[in-house]
């Protein structure tokens, strides 16, 4: 009897045991590989090579500053898919002191750009312009953005961070099966481009897995800018090539607008869901308003485990998804442009009268408007990186070319990519760019303004400590990516790995669609969403998958585990 008794009681014990890990979303057990443990640091980023040097950093005592800036640059070397010095991003950073920060290093418009560059006499939009070639080209910042960062946040000299990328570019790296589809699969759109056809498509004979990938020139300038800091990139050598090649095609960039290119830092977009703050990228993003916006209005709903995949989530996200991206089509723009009106935006008043109108029925996207929240208003060609540090740092980046391989165009004799970013403008409002995304007014072409961006690198905190260091690629996407990964994890208590691993759906308000991955919808959910109003994509046609998260995760005790997205070709790395 007694024994009976005490086996029942240490089977209550360990069941509670059991809850209370599973409450506070240790891994225990999980449906899909376990994320990356590790006890002090972690990277993770797409390419492998980069993660493994961001750890080195890490474990020579640099922070996750340092070791963002190294990963940067290495990345700009490695994965040249959309890792760069000729285009921009975003990085948002929590430092152990409580502080919460974000530097934009985005693109700008060149000086010379109008409200209708890319409109024929006409008042036809010609995409081709701002889309393709030396014309679509915005201030490169990247380079200005990571030293900035490093120089305030940082405590390593550029020279260290920098050298692992320019070792790897000088002696070469061996391609892997991934980065050799991937060079080969665009060797056909290099070809208009000389200098770029010798370097990223072989000059034309294809590249094979395990091939020595050398890049001499980026070299050359990555030692430029080692030894000359922001000047050997924004003047001198690599500036006169850039401008060299701006001459050539006919492109905008003068020494003027280099001259002019500053990072600036800004206060980040902070919002709260079901107890947890969520620390995100305030504009020249749209991401972190749209972000909040979205789990305001979901944070309204009860979810139960059970939910998760079925109509009555998927209907929620939804809703919400196209609320959302109409207010990002009419109120998002550069803030030092355009008055954005980022409290009524960001209220859960307003959010409350969004879940409000929500039925349940789908609501036509026709039907969606301008709502007035003042009364209370990169496709995976961008790349993601997480970082987090033995003294409780985090940094989240999202970094582009805006195209896989930006414009396709190098500058000659420096050996790096340029953005083709000026598609992120609203060309021409209400026509949509190469995401299909509208825009307004609040997204006209300035001189020097910021064309608005979906990148979302965010920090989710719980008690004022790193919890979720997230972000994706995916042009429009990114902003639904990162919302379900944090979702998983908040209102499904998925692990980190889990949660990026589970199958994604999006919705961009227009058109009005229900995108989705291949498993992401069984066949029953499907035919009650259809009964309720919806359309869904044409399977696997416009979205084979839906962005490529990579992402960190701390638990109480203070493990961290790291999970890159099975989508991608990424790891993670910890020590
Ligand atoms: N170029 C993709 C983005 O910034 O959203």
């Amino acid at each position: 009897m007694t024994k009976f008794y005490s086996l029942k009681r240490i089977t209550v014990i360990i069941l509670l045991i059991s809850l209370l890990l599973l409450s506070s979303n240790e891994i225990v057990e999980a449906e899909t590989a376990q994320p990356v443990r590790a006890k002090n640091g972690m990277v993770v980023t797409a390419s492998d090579i980069a993660s493994k040097i961001g750890v080195e950093i890490l474990k020579k005592g640099g922070n996750a500053v340092d070791a963002a800036v190294a990963v940067g640059f290495a990345l700009a070397v490695t994965y040249p898919f959309a890792g760069n010095i000729g285009g921009g991003g975003f990085m948002v950073i929590h430092l152990k002191d409580g502080t919460n920060t974000a530097i934009d290093y985005r693109e700008k418009a060149p000086l010379s750009a109008s409200r209708d560059m890319y409109l024929d006499k006409n008042g036809n939009y010609i995409s081709s312009m701002s889309k393709e070639g030396v014309t679509s080209v915005g201030v490169p910042g990247s380079v200005a953005g990571l030293i900035y960062a490093l120089k305030k946040y940082g405590t390593m000299p550029l020279n260290e961070v920098i050298q692992p990328a320019i070792n790897l570019a000088v002696k070469g790296w061996r391609l892997d099966d991934a980065s050799v589809k991937s060079l080969n699969q665009f060797a056909n759109d290099f070809k208009k481009y000389p200098a770029a056809y010798k370097i990223y498509a072989n000059n034309g004979k294809p590249f094979k897995e395990g091939d020595l990938f050398v890049q001499k020139d980026l070299g050359w300038a990555l030692n430029q800018i080692k030894e000359k800091g922001v000047e050997g990139f924004y003047k001198g050598k690599v500036a006169s090539l850039l401008i060299k090649t701006m001459k050539e095609y006919g492109g905008y960039i003068t020494q003027a607008d280099l001259d002019k290119y500053k990072p600036v830092e800004r206060k980040p977009i902070i919002g709260t869901y079901r107890g947890y703050e969520i620390v995100s990228m305030p504009p020249s993003s749209s991401g972190g308003i749209a972000l909040v916006e979205l789990l305001n209005i979901l944070e309204n709903y009860k979810f139960k485990p059970e939910d998760w995949g079925g109509s009555y989530y998927i209907h929620a996200l939804v809703e919400a998804m196209k609320y959302v991206y109409a207010d990002r089509t009419n109120y998002l723009g550069d803030e030092d442009f355009y008055p954005v009106p980022k409290k009524g935006l960001l209220s859960k008043e307003y959010a409350k009268s969004i879940f409000e109108k929500i039925t349940d029925k789908a609501t036509p996207a026709d039907e969606i408007k301008k709502t007035n929240p003042i009364k209370y208003n990169e496709s995976n060609e961008t790349t993601h990186y997480s970082i987090y540090d033995k003294q409780g740092n985090a940094v989240s980046v999202t970094t582009t070319l805006n195209s896989a391989y930006g414009n396709k165009m190098v500058v000659n004799g420096a050996g790096f990519l340029l953005n083709n970013e000026m598609d992120d403008f609203s060309a021409k409002p209400g026509v949509p760019n190469q995401f299909g995304l509208r825009g307004s007014e609040a997204n006209s072409i300035q001189p020097e303004k910021r064309m608005l961006s979906s990148m979302t690198p965010t920090i989710v905190l719980k008690n004022n400590k790193p919890y979720i260091i997230i972000g994706s690629p995916g042009g429009s996407t990114i902003i639904t990516v990162v919302l379900q990964v944090i979702m998983n994890c908040i209102d499904f208590n998925m692990n980190i790995q889990e949660a990026i691993d589970a199958p994604r759906i999006h919705d961009q308000w227009l058109p009005d669609m229900i995108y989705h991955e291949k498993f992401a919808i069984n066949p029953d959910t499907k035919e009650k969403l259809i009964k309720m109003g919806y359309k869904l994509s044409d399977l696997n046609k416009t979205f084979p998958i839906i962005g490529k998260a990579e992402g960190i995760m701390i638990d109480k005790d203070g493990i961290i585990y790291g999970a890159a997205d099975p989508r991608g070709s990424g790891t993670a790395e910890g020590y």
